[in-house]
């Protein structure tokens, strides 16, 4: 108990800094460096990414989307603009087994140290896919789960908002705090449930086990659902028909 609540007074300081960092910045994305599709790239990165290695690694592309964007319907994370050192860690703890994933072990293994700084590097410079949600719902409804957890979280549980820490529209905020905009609603769930079941590794200060332990299956899908769709207006063809109807 008394762990919890030294974690959430750290946990409501980030949170706060991140209210202060938003509120002096403009726009959805508080990155400055943000980079384009085609800033020059190193080399190794690059060809591990779109052509996978000698020793058996497939392309990174092959499977998380030609420009990183992950894919939805496969549940294959997005990569793209999220922060280098967080891609890094991620692609460490696969190597060292402290993260699960029977997928990526062996190819986080077959990789130098020095690969995957420079692939996770890659990833983290290209820009968010275009299908990614940019902006938060306006005055979300209490009956709207997603987006009352994504927007206010649960003041009487200690939850703070997703947003406090994974930015306006889950855009990601520097390194630590990785995008969720975007993200297959299917990973999310299942990166939700790994922290609440202590599958995946704490990450910094044990923040998202903390998040995690506080929402209920429907909390998880209903958030999921909500960083996974674009808000309003639809701009792919798919759903223009009902649109258009309305
Ligand atoms: C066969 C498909 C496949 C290939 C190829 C693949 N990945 Fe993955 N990757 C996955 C899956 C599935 C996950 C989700 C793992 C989990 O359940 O946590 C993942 C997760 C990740 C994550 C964690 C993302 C996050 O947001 O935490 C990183 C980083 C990553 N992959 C990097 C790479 C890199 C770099 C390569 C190329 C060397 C690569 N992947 C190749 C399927 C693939
Ligand atoms: C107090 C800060 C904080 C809050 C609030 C927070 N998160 Fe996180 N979240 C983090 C950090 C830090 C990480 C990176 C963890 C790591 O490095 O392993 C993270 C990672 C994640 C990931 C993994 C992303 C990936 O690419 O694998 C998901 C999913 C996630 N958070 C969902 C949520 C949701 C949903 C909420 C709101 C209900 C939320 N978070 C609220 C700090 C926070």
């Amino acid at each position: 108990m008394r762990r919890t609540i030294t974690l959430w007074a750290l946990s409501a300081a980030v949170a706060f800094a991140f209210v202060s960092h938003e509120a002096s910045a403009t726009g959805t994305d508080t990155r400055t460096d943000k980079p384009t599709d085609t800033t020059p790239q190193s080399p190794l990165g690059w060809t591990i990414a779109t052509r996978g290695t000698a020793k058996g690694i497939p392309a990174c592309i092959s499977c998380h989307g030609a420009h990183g964007e992950g894919n939805a319907a496969a549940g294959f994370p997005r990569l793209a603009g999220a922060g280098e050192d967080y891609l890094d860690a991620q692609l460490a703890a696969f190597a060292d087994g402290s993260r699960p994933s029977t997928v990526m072990q062996p190819f986080a293994r077959l990789m130098s140290k020095e690969g995957r700084t420079a692939v996770a590097r890659y990833f983290s410079r290209l820009p968010a896919p275009e299908t990614a949600r940019r902006t938060d719902t306006a005055d979300a409804a209490p009956s709207d789960t997603g987006a009352w957890l994504a927007t206010r979280g649960r003041g009487q549980q200690g939850l703070p908002a997703c947003a406090q820490c994974h930015g306006p529209g889950g855009a990601g905020v520097g390194s630590a705090f990785p995008p969720l905009a975007g993200q297959p609603a299917a990973y999310i769930t299942a990166q939700l449930h790994a922290w609440k079941t202590g599958k995946r590794p704490p990450g910094p200060m044990a923040l998202m086990p903390n998040v995690a332990s506080k929402l209920s299956d429907a909390d998880i899908d209903a958030v999921a659902r909500y960083y996974s769709e674009q808000p309003g207006e639809q701009p792919t063809q798919q759903a223009s028909a009902t649109t258009s109807a309305k």
